[in-house]
């Protein structure tokens, strides 16, 4: 049995804008996923810079920061056994076309940058973005 984790989950602008973040909760719980700490908020430009430091190289890398800091998210502290490999498996593949039927992204994602979650992709990546909105 795999050990207790957490992860780093983010309801994206596009699923907030929709009022979809209690649907997208209540798939995490249902799940078995506890949300042990949420929070409703905006963040700046240079605040998603430095979160998605990661992918600056990449050319997507100025619409993704522009797009994360352009309307309310919800970031969440979620926990259960295997945490971090459930929840990618519960939010499938990056672009909404070719996530599988029944993940939130193929339920709900627009396009692959409004693909309405997010979640870290590591233990260790976790552990830094969650430290990243949660700091106390
Ligand atoms: P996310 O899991 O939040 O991590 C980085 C985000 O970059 C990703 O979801 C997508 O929304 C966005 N993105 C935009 N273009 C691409 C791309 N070509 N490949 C991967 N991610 C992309």
């Amino acid at each position: 049995m795999s050990d207790l984790e957490q992860t780093l989950s983010i309801i994206k602008p596009d699923a907030v804008q929709r009022n979809l973040d209690l649907q997208i909760k209540e798939i995490f719980v249902n799940n078995g996923f506890k949300i042990v700490r949420e929070k409703k908020i905006q963040i700046t430009k240079s605040e998603a810079e430095q979160f998605y430091k990661v992918h600056e190289t990449k050319p997507f890398y100025s619409d993704l920061c522009n797009y994360l800091s352009s309307g309310p998210i919800v970031v969440m502290i979620l926990e259960k056994n295997g945490a971090v490999l459930a929840n990618r498996e519960i939010m499938g593949a990056t672009n909404p076309s070719e996530a599988k039927e029944g993940t939130i992204r193929k339920k709900f994602g627009i396009s692959i940058d409004k693909n309405s979650v997010h979640g870290s992709d590591s233990v260790e990546n976790a552990k830094i973005e969650i430290n990243f909105f949660f700091k106390d």
